[in-house]
């Protein structure tokens, strides 16, 4: 009865959609449990680019279930256009495949607006959000004022309660924010037909996950966002506000911890952070455009949700093992290698020095990161493309450098190494510790 949790160990984008994808085959059950549409999960399916928001990316897996956890907020438009173009690509999106928690929040048009109208109040310091009105929704969860799926059993009373909410709302928006608010009367209207059309898909969502595990199936939660986004663990005020580290996936599907099998962090080979916040280790000029990618490549270093072009920097390896030590990391997935491929010498931080000291271990909070330079290790690269490649001991000499110095430093075996965004550009290292 194991349930897996797939967790970013960065600041988002490492590539969970993808190993999700993969690992998925195995799993009877994949669950979102925090986040909403602020996510985006790409996966390839041989010619086919998905671009995932809110649906879990086992969905592309016949056998799979999917599950909307109640960690999540959701975004009924979104959800129904990504349930669209999925049933336009022949994926099963049906009510029997695709379960939504009742108790997830559900996001309207006035936390949009709110979540546009706070970040132009905070001007230059603003947060970078994805603008989906995530943190609205979670403000209004926290103070028991939000709505949640449930109601949309009855759509006329959600409707109402949608009405009420906006109201609510929109007398905050133009009273504090001096903004127009969206006409609640409106939103009433749009959000009785989306309670319509997403009703059957309403399914208790905790009990099926639990009689799942007891009848010995596999579920796998699928993150969104990463650790360094946490609302607690992450590099606060710069995060989002969920729980996307391990912990966040038995609060949002409702699960206790004895069932855990594996914990899987997703991390790059580099790293990057799309919006503002702390990060010691980013790079600017030739690097940056070297890591980044031109947008040339689906695969470039631009949001998947919002287009921005990602920062970029050398793999922080103190981040890495705080990241292993906050979510119980039992292994590790590290992805885009191939994009290393042909840098003469990369650099790894393995420790950090403020005022002459040097420290390993990220004891406080992430939120100081601001203070600290990164201790760069200097590796040789290698020029062989690796994107092909099968096996662990198909690697050239430098690729498995670089890898054992990270297992070493973040204390986790990697056990999966992509080298491209395909389904089979995925290395098992069956030898992993
Ligand atoms: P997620 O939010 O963690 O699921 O990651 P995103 O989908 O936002 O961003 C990861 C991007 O990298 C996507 O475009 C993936 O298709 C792509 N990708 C994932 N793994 C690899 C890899 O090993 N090599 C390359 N070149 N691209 C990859
Ligand atoms: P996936 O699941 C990368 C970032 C935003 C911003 C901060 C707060 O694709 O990895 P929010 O809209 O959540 O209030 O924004 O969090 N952010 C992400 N960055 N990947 C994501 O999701 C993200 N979701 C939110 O850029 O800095
Ligand atoms: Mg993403």
């Amino acid at each position: 009865m194991p349930l897996d949790i797939l967790v970013g160990a960065q600041w988002g984008d490492e590539g969970k959609g993808r190993i999700t994808d993969r690992l998925s085959a195995q799993a009877d059950i994949v669950a979102r449990y925090s986040g909403g549409d602020n996510a985006g999960h790409s996966v390839t399916v041989g010619a086919r680019l998905f671009k995932l928001h809110l649906i879990p990316s086992g969905i592309l897996h016949p056998r799979t279930r999917a599950v909307l956890g109640n960690g999540m907020v959701i975004h009924p438009g979104t959800l129904l256009d990504e349930i669209g173009s999925l049933a336009a690509a022949g994926v099963d999106v049906g009510p029997q495949r695709l379960l939504l928690a009742p108790g997830a929040h559900i996001i309207t048009p006035a936390h949009r607006a709110l979540d546009g109208a706070e970040e132009a109040l905070r001007g230059g310091s603003s947060l970078g959000t994805t603008g989906r009105g995530i943190g609205p929704a979670y403000t209004d969860k926290a103070a028991r004022l939000g709505v949640r799926a449930e109601a949309m059993r009855d759509p006329p009373a959600f409707a109402e309660a949608v009405r009420r909410h906006e109201e609510r709302l929109a007398r905050l928006l133009e009273s504090h924010y001096g903004c127009a608010a969206p006409d609640p009367g409106e939103s009433a209207r749009l959000y009785r037909e989306y309670a319509e059309r997403l009703r059957p898909h309403l399914a208790e969502t905790g009990a099926l996950l639990a009689e799942a595990l007891a009848a010995g199936q596999t579920i796998l939660a699928e993150g969104a966002q990463g650790t360094l986004l946490d609302l607690d663990h992450g590099t606060y005020p710069y995060v989002t506000s969920s729980s996307p580290s391990a912990a966040g996936a038995l609060l949002g599907l409702g699960l206790g911890p004895r069932h855990v099998r594996r914990v899987i962090g997703v991390a790059k080979a580099f790293q990057t952070r799309v919006g503002a916040g702390p990060f010691p280790t980013e790079v600017h000029g030739q690097m940056s455009e070297r890591l980044r990618g031109t947008g040339a490549n689906p695969w470039d270093e631009f949001g998947t949700t919002t287009g921005r072009p990602r920062r970029v920097g050398w793999l922080d390896g103190v981040l890495l093992r705080y990241a292993a030590r906050v979510n119980g990391l039992t292994d590790l997935a590290l992805t885009k290698l191939d994009i290393l491929s042909g840098i003469p010498t990369l650099l790894l931080c393995s420790a950090y020095r403020r005022h002459d000291r040097r420290t390993a271990d990220l004891t406080g909070t992430p939120a100081e990161l601001e203070g600290f330079t990164p201790d760069y290790e200097s590796l040789d690269g290698w020029d062989a493309d690796v994107s092909r490649l099968q096996s662990w001991e198909s690697l050239p000499a430098g690729a498995h450098a670089y890898l054992e110095h990270v297992e070493q430093i973040a204390g986790v075996p990697i056990r999966w190494i992509s080298v491209g965004p395909e389904r089979d550009q995925l290395i098992v290292h069956e030898g992993a510790a």
